[in-house]
């Protein structure tokens, strides 16, 4: 559904990515794990039309989505969730989730709003309070619930468990499945490597910009090398 094949891409003259190859099927959940500076936001960022590959290609669906722009990459269903949320902070809950639907004809979005609440039932309590009064959990949950919105079906979400306690950790990855569950093909960027894991059908460590091992999430889960350098074990 999803490859990056041989992409370069970086930061004006600072490369970044190098070969970065990988691919994700329809309908599974892939993580990307790695130390901090590998290039995983950069490679999502890359996917999202946010930067553009110098070499390589992006397929999406089977089209080049390589030269796109951002809201045509949205359009095609391929929707990012940020590492920083970017959410309207002074704008209430609700008219977060209707930004959202930007893409959308005006007559959905009553239904995809009723499906992020059935998801997110706090967000439908709190859809008057403004984004930036809600807590950090609440904030990821209205982030993912904004990408939603846009109706994917490919949702890629950088760091959804970062600064999060443990309880609110495993709600977010709780979610994750569920949305998964409805059809939505998942690649999610993590530093909390065990849980991304325990989810995830396959997945990839990226090191310097590149992949440099792959396989089920079970596989990587048991792999010595990544239990030393990723779960701390
Ligand atoms: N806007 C930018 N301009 C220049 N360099 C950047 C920019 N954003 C990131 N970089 C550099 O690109 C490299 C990869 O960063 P990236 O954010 O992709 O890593 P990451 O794997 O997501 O790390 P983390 O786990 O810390 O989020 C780093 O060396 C970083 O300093
Ligand atoms: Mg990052």
């Amino acid at each position: 559904m999803l490859q990056m094949k041989n992409v370069c891409a970086g930061y004006r003259r600072l490369a970044i990515l190098h070969d970065l190859t990988l691919h994700i099927n329809q309908g599974e959940i892939v993580s990307v794990i790695g130390a901090n500076g590998a290039g995983k936001t950069t490679a999502l960022r890359a996917l999202a039309g946010i930067i553009n590959a110098t070499s390589g290609d992006i397929l999406f669906e089977g089209k080049s989505i390589a030269k796109s722009r951002p809201d045509q990459i949205v359009r095609a269903g391929l929707v990012h969730v940020p590492q920083d949320r970017a959410l309207f902070g002074g704008l209430p809950v609700i008219e977060n989730l209707v930004a959202g639907a930007y893409t959308q004809p005006k007559s959905t979005i009553s239904a995809s709003l009723d499906e992020v609440f059935e998801l997110f039932p706090i967000l439908k309590d709190r859809r008057a309070q403004l984004a930036n009064t809600m807590s950090g959990g609440q904030q990821q949950m209205l982030a993912i619930g904004r990408a939603l919105m846009a109706r994917p079906t490919c949702l890629t979400l950088d760091e959804p468990s970062i600064g999060l306690a443990p309880n609110l950790v495993a709600q977010v990855f709780n979610a994750i499945t569920r949305i998964s569950e409805t059809g939505v093909t998942v690649l999610i960027i993590e530093q909390n490597a065990s849980q991304a894991l325990a989810i995830s059908d396959r997945a990839y460590v990226m090191e310097s910009g590149a992949i440099a091992l792959e396989g089920t999430g079970l596989e990587l889960a048991d792999s010595p090398a990544v239990r030393k350098a990723y779960l701390g074990m």
